[in-house]
């Protein structure tokens, strides 16, 4: 079995450089598959979601040409096919070929996606959504067979502005007669980014980013080209990770307004750091004080930095409090962390107490998730002796490269098969 050891405790220094977004560049590629012909997608991190993604889109018959972080796709021979689940279960963003299989040809057949086992995940809004544009959606146990004889476009009101659902909704809508408003949609960066390839593809979109977004659909759609933004999550992971035992670290491709609220609750703790254009610099924080945080959508503080930011509070001197308001099973991390010295209690499903500041001690430690495994690499970063993290393939799941950018800036870390 793949393990991660580390041995802490080195400071670490010089330049980490960010990558594309996961949860982006997962949404770009099934959007790929609405073009007739070609589409490149630029910046695409290495991790496994990809390789996931390649293999659905090369068993639908896309030609996928990766090259140095630029993925062509040719959609020119797509087939329409049942996506098989050994596939589709690898990752939750396979749940985007619906909305892009329905817009190009009218049905698509798949199972349930799967995912970080972090709540129940439902899909219902994403489904609603489709059943308002006018397709019928039946489910034989976990199977969604979803067609429509033609999909119209219709004002659409979410009950919460779910990112997937927000992205599915436009993948499906560029296909759609008419135009299609949904109102109380997601506001991510991620929404963004996907926009300006449908865009770029041919698709009117107006209002990502905001609470509505319309979308004219079009059967006009081609050549997309698109950078993926540079990952918010890992970037906010890397610039934690600064604050707990960095020496003038460099963390280059941030963009300010993606992680606001984290910048915001580092300041209120008491951590340093400067920003010169798109390089943050920091060095680690002796003297970090509690906070309490609230996970919320964009731009409130991300619920994928609340399981990294969980170690640095572990350093803070008093007692800090977490709300987890978006998963209701996000603290699985915390039986590792407290193993590891920290002390952090349940208090409710959704609310975590921790007290600190605390010695960590490296441990036997297990990945049981991509952000909680990301507070256990942290950890075990800071922590005296060796922490070897256990199944933490599902890290490798959203973090590029992982190993050689940490070793690269000192941390004395292996992967080992
Ligand atoms: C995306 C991200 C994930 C991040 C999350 C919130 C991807 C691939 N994943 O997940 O990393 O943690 O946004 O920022 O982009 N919900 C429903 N019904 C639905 C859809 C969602 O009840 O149909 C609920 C979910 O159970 C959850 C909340 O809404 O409690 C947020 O979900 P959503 O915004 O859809 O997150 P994902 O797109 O799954």
């Amino acid at each position: 079995m793949s393990k991660i050891i580390i041995n802490g405790q080195k400071e670490l220094t010089g330049e980490i450089e960010i990558s594309g977004a996961k949860n982006s560049a997962v949404a770009l590629l099934p959007a790929a598959t609405l073009c007739k012909t070609k589409s490149t997608i630029y910046n695409v991190p290495e991790i496994r979601d990809i390789d996931y993604l390649i293999k659905i889109m090369e068993h639908l018959n896309c030609k996928v040409t990766v090259d140095n972080g630029a993925i062509t796709i040719d959609s020119s021979k797509l087939k329409n096919k049942p996506i098989p689940e050994d596939l589709s279960v690898q990752m939750r963003a396979s749940y985007y070929f619906m909305g892009a299989l329905l817009a190009k040809f009218g049905k698509v057949e798949m199972s349930f996606p799967g995912g970080c086992n972090i709540g129940a995940r439902p899909i219902d809004i994403h489904i609603k959504g489709f059943q308002e544009l006018g397709a019928h959606v039946e489910i034989i146990k976990n199977r969604y067979i979803i067609t429509a004889k033609k999909l119209k476009g219709k004002k659409i009101y979410f009950d919460f502005p779910s990112v997937g659902a927000t992205i599915n909704l436009m993948l499906a809508a560029s296909g759609a007669e008419g135009t299609t408003i949904i109102e109380n949609a997601a506001m991510e960066p991620e929404i963004v980014n996907v926009a300006s390839f449908l865009i770029n593809m041919g698709v009117n979109v107006r209002g990502a980013g905001t609470k509505t977004i319309e979308i004219d659909g079009t059967k006009n759609v081609d050549n997309g080209v698109v950078d993926v933004f540079p990952d918010r999550i890992e970037c906010g992971t890397y610039i934690i990770l600064g604050a707990l035992i960095g020496k003038n670290l460099r963390i280059r491709g941030i963009i300010k307004e993606h992680i606001g609220a984290l910048l915001m609750k580092l300041t209120e703790i008491g951590v340093n750091y400067e920003i010169n254009g798109d390089v943050l610099t920091i060095s680690k924080c002796e003297d970090i004080k509690p906070a309490n945080i609230k996970t919320q959508v964009f731009p409130g503080f991300p619920t994928d930095l609340q399981q990294p930011i969980t170690t640095l509070l572990t350093q803070a001197k008093g007692v800090s409090n977490i709300e987890e308001t978006l998963y209701e099973n996000r603290f699985k991390n915390t039986y590792d962390l407290n193993r590891m010295g920290a002390i952090t209690n349940v208090l409710t499903l959704n609310k975590l107490e921790i007290k600190g500041p605390r010695k960590l001690k490296g441990t036997h430690v297990i990945a049981t998730d991509l952000r909680g495994g990301a507070s256990l690499f942290l950890a075990g970063l800071i922590a005296s002796g060796t922490t070897e993290i256990e199944q933490c393939d599902v890290i490798l799941r959203g973090y590029s490269n992982i190993v050689e950018k940490l070793r690269a800036v000192g941390a004395d870390i292996e992967y080992v098969e």
